[in-house]
């Protein structure tokens, strides 16, 4: 039997655990370290944190595990893709050489420049004296974003130069985001897209599209968060319209980094900001979207299993066609009292069950078991993914579950999935 283990603890870890799960080759299944969702859905949770390279790689070996699958970038920035292949332990997911492309915005804009990606015009600040010069010719809004992975937090969009003056001082004088350069880039209007694509080191395969809602509060207000909610597909941006942009965005980094000697193996994630002028990227990730693998593996209908381990063999996905669910799926987010500032720990949750009999599918984020009850553990909590065959009852179903989870303190957005619904009464005839 083949033996499987996920490294991560958050809803995107608990989605891809479920498909798995579901996949016809009956893995068996391990985490690490997981959550108590996970648990519940009696796959083994072991307390090994996800960036701990060494215990990883011991696990993996202790266990015999067949396929280590790595769902959050920090490990695979620092390199547990080589460490376990080093190791013999075949791993989903890139080398740090390849997820470099996630781990430095500079490197990632340097690539998109040597093979002609459209992105927004850009240039690095070494210093703070480099940063002022820059800001003083700079137009407005302009953006700011440290070079360092910031888990969604170390971008700044500054409206005035008052702003982008305090943006500088947290990166370049207080250090907030560690001693990093910064890439300042023009900032792009329209509306984002988020494209997944399962890659094999010789090419990229794309996956359904998916928006995601990143403003903590309802109408895209208040600070950035990992991410409060997405749906899937995204109206108006078909198939084709999906493979076109793999070939313009995704294909030439995979050529170019298999041209360096670093292939790219696993998801390679491209933000889009759909201008005027084209989709342009506004990021690289490495690594499945959190939380747009919760909306779009529930579309899935191929094997999972079948994909990533193909994506580990050079040219594995040859051939390889994903079945989608013509379904919509929308997935909201509910987050801790002081999200995303802080987070807030040990609150009982109430109504777990809300989902029982119904098209939606509540996935576990950051919680725990303690005395037998789930209790809240970290800043995203749940994740509500209501299914239906318009984004309207996709939407209602999510969120009548959303409403009757509780716990103290529950924040969410309450107009996740609204556009998707607005856009197909558009689009319609
Ligand atoms: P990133 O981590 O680079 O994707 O940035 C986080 C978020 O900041 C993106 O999802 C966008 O909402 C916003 N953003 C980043 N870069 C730009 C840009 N050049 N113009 C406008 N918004 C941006
Ligand atoms: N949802 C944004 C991300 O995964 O980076």
């Amino acid at each position: 039997m083949t033996r499987i283990l996920v490294v991560g603890a958050g809803g995107r870890e608990h989605a891809l655990v479920r498909r798995l799960l579901r996949s016809p080759q009956h893995p068996e299944l391990l985490c690490a370290p997981g959550n108590a969702g996970i648990a519940r859905d009696k796959v083994e949770c072991v307390a090994v944190g996800a960036e701990d390279v060494e215990g990883i790689v011991a696990l993996a070996r202790e266990r015999a595990v067949d396929l280590v699958v790595v769902g959050p970038e920090a490990p695979l920035v620092a390199g547990v893709v080589d460490a376990l292949a080093e190791a013999g332990i075949t791993a989903f997911g890139p080398t740090a050489a390849a997820a470099r492309i996630e781990g430095s915005k500079r490197f990632a804009k340097e690539l998109m420049a040597a093979v002609g990606v459209p992105t927004a015009g850009y240039r690095v600040l070494h210093d703070r004296d480099d940063a002022l010069a820059a800001l003083a010719e700079a137009s407005y809004p302009v953006v700011l974003k440290a070079d360092a992975l910031a888990a969604g937090k170390g971008v700044a969009i500054c409206a005035d130069a008052e702003a982008a003056r305090a943006a500088v001082e947290e990166m370049f004088t207080e250090l907030r985001f560690g001693a990093t350069e910064v890439v300042m880039e023009e900032f792009l209007e329209g509306e984002e897209l988020s494209l997944l694509a399962l890659c094999d080191g010789e090419r990229a395969v794309p996956m359904a599209p998916a928006q995601d809602y990143k403003r903590i509060h309802d109408g895209d207000e208040g600070p950035n968060t990992g991410g409060m909610g997405s749906y899937s597909p995204v109206p108006g941006f078909d198939r084709e319209h999906a493979e076109a942009l793999c070939l313009a965005v995704h294909q030439p980094i995979v050529d170019e980094l298999r041209r360096r000697g670093t292939p790219f193996h696993g998801v390679l994630y491209a933000g889009l900001m759909m201008t005027a002028d084209g989709p342009k990227v506004l990021e690289y990730n490495a690594r499945f979207g959190d939380p747009e693998t919760q909306a779009v593996l529930t579309r899935l209908r191929s094997d999972l299993l079948a994909l990533l381990q193909a994506a580990t063999e050079p040219g594995g996905l040859a051939g390889a066609e994903l079945e989608w669910s013509p379904d919509w799926a929308v997935t909201v987010v509910l987050a801790s009292r002081g999200y995303p500032a802080s987070s807030s720990k040990g609150d009982e949750i109430s109504g777990l069950r809300a989902a029982d009999g119904m098209e939606v599918e509540v996935l576990h984020a950051g919680t725990a078991e303690r005395d037998g009850k789930v209790v809240t553990a970290g800043g995203r909590v749940l994740n509500v993914t209501g299914i239906g065959a318009s984004p309207e009852q996709a939407r209602a179903n999510a969120y009548r579950v959303a409403e009757r989870i509780d716990f103290d303190g529950k924040q969410m957005r309450h107009d996740i999935g609204a556009r998707a619904v607005a856009r197909v009464q558009e689009v319609a005839p």
